[in-house]
């Protein structure tokens, strides 16, 4: 087996947004594009000589080439082991374990989470730490900088490694090591949580329905709820991972998981129902008719963590994105811990968990976890729910409410508008920077300006400054209005619009968040120019 030295270009849009490289499936297709990324991955990882990694990914389409390729790469490349999940498949939350478990010193994780797959969907790679958790902007900077500059990469001539087959293999000098990652991550579950509990919760009639969405969560919600919770058969739908997802968008929120939705809504439906998204770590909890808001969710967690097993001591600190309702917030000055406030993207959220500064993070992106990993986990944060309605003995409507009267309910909503024109979409912010000064001190309606900036962030463990993060408009009562660009579209731009009014009086806390926000949403369309700039009259979904 020969190691053959490619000669190649480098490509001026390898750089990776929020959550690693994403783009359209037949990008990732021409010729040396993966190639060029994972060398530019490698050549940023020092000391990479003998190194061990974990690969796999979400099971979308290109995967398993993509596996085949980075495999030949790591070869070439010195690495003495790559454990890569069996056929290729690893949740995300399922590749932090692993590379926490067996001490790794990376992974490369290959999803593009919740955007749709298939030929003509996207795929997306990202690099994540020895600690387990997405990659810190020092290095994805360095990856960058790296894909605008190479001229070759390295590449084993060797046939495809059977990966369907649980063992070890050799390529060169490595060994390709197939494991089972949904027994590891099962294990890991079945330490942090009370599984007899939930057990006797389902047998005694509690109705959950999971939905896997035809995404990768479908073998270890079989593992866990199937096997270990022995959960009827029924609680599970979607659980085979296809490669286009079934042509459906694994987005588990109010309008994609629109099957599980209207499940929960209809006549004699089950008391608890979850959706998580293509590569498993995001979370949507639903109760009988009630949809949490994942604000919400994380605040709940926080707030009965020490209901649950693995958290009985108490949690260090809580860790929410900003455009995340303060609702945690709330939670975190009761027990007395710090709460942080970071800027959107898991990766900002390691250094805190390593530091043992935080124990739960959440975004309010349908995305909740803590440091039992480093990245956001779906299938804990069912599990975590599971937990707290079978200590409580209460439904989950009933928790939340109880939630809200003892802290106050943070009424909240975000409204996206994808695939706006790019321009349009910089038009839009570069007009509320502009307006910062004129806006402050304003009043518009019931609402005054207090404060508008551009989110900027200092870690407080290795001081780097992330600047850029969010337009914030907060009013002097603590309400606010976020705006944001997503970093994780491949089409135009996806602007994003967080609305946010704290609720404090139990009589007024029952409302419908379109209704309670309505006046904040009309304030942030006169404010923006939204309609004029895009063309847009309303978002293209509203979670
Ligand atoms: C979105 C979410 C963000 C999340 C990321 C990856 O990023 O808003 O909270 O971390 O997906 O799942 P965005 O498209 O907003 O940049
Ligand atoms: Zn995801």
């Amino acid at each position: 087996m020969s190691i053959l030295k490619v000669a190649t270009k480098p490509f001026n849009d390898q750089k990776p947004g929020t959550s690693g490289l994403r783009k359209k499936v037949p990008v990732f297709q021409q010729a040396h594009y993966l190639a060029n990324f994972v060398q530019s991955i490698f050549d940023s990882i020092e000391d990479r000589m003998s190194q061990t990694l974990v690969l796999g990914g979400d099971g979308r389409y290109f995967n398993l080439e993509a596996i085949q390729i980075i495999l030949k790469m790591a070869a070439a490349n010195g690495f003495k082991r790559v454990l890569v999940g069996k056929s290729g498949i690893l949740s995300t939350p399922a590749a932090s374990c692993v590379i926490r478990k067996y001490q790794t010193d990376g992974g490369i994780i290959l999803s593009a989470s919740h955007n749709p797959a298939g030929k003509d969907g996207d795929f997306g790679i990202k690099y994540n730490i020895g600690a387990g958790g997405p990659a810190p902007e020092k290095i994805t900077e360095a990856i960058f900088a790296r894909s605008k500059a190479i001229n070759e990469y390295l590449i084993l001539q060797a046939a495809d490694v059977a990966i369907d087959q649980i063992g070890e293999y050799r390529l060169g000098n490595m060994v390709v090591q197939v494991i089972d990652p949904v027994v590891d991550y099962a294990d890991l579950m079945e330490t942090l949580f009370d599984f007899a509990a939930i057990r006797t919760l389902l047998a005694r009639g509690f109705r959950m329905q999971f939905d896997a969405m035809h995404a990768v969560t479908g073998p270890y919600a079989q593992e866990i709820f199937g096997n270990r919770l022995n959960a009827p058969a029924g609680s599970l739908t979607n659980c085979t991972p296809l490669d286009d997802f079934g042509g459906g968008h694994p987005d588990p929120n109010l309008t994609y998981a629109h099957d599980l939705v209207e499940s929960l809504y209809g006549e004699d439906g089950p008391d608890f129902g979850a959706a998580s998204d293509g590569d498993g770590d995001r979370n949507m909890i639903l109760g009988k008719r009630f949809f949490v808001t994942p604000s919400d969710s994380l605040a709940v967690l926080a707030a009965n963590a020490t209901l649950v097993p693995g958290y009985k001591q108490g949690i260090a600190g809580i860790a929410r994105s900003m455009p995340t309702s303060a609702a945690a917030d709330r939670v975190a000055a009761k027990l007395g811990i710090p709460c942080f406030e970071t800027p959107t993207g898991w990766k900002f959220f390691g250094n805190l968990m390593d530091a043992g500064m935080v124990t739960l993070c959440g975004e309010e992106s349908f995305g909740t976890g803590s440091n039992h990993v480093r990245e956001k986990d779906g299938l804990w944060a069912v599990l975590f729910w599971l937990n707290v309605i079978a200590v409580r003995k209460q439904s989950v409507e009933d928790i939340v409410r109880s939630h809200w009267q003892q802290f106050g309910r943070n009424i909240y909503s975000r409204h996206d508008y994808e695939a706006v024109p790019a321009d349009a979409a910089n038009g839009v912010m570069q007009h509320l920077h502009q307006s910062f000064t004129a806006l402050t001190g304003k009043t518009f309606g019931s609402y005054t300006v207090n404060i508008c900036d551009d989110f900027s962030y200092t870690d407080p463990i290795d001081g780097s400054i992330s600047s850029g993060q969010g337009i914030r408009i907060i009013f002097t009562d603590g309400s606010r209005i976020v705006f944001r660009l997503s970093g994780t579209g491949t089409e135009g731009a996806t602007l994003r619009l967080y609305l946010e009014a704290y609720e404090p009086d139990v009589s007024k806390q029952n409302v419908d968040a379109q209704v309670a926000l309505a006046e904040l949403i009309a304030i942030a369309q006169q404010i923006s120019e939204l309609h004029a700039r895009t063309g847009r009259d309303k978002p293209t979904v509203i979670t």
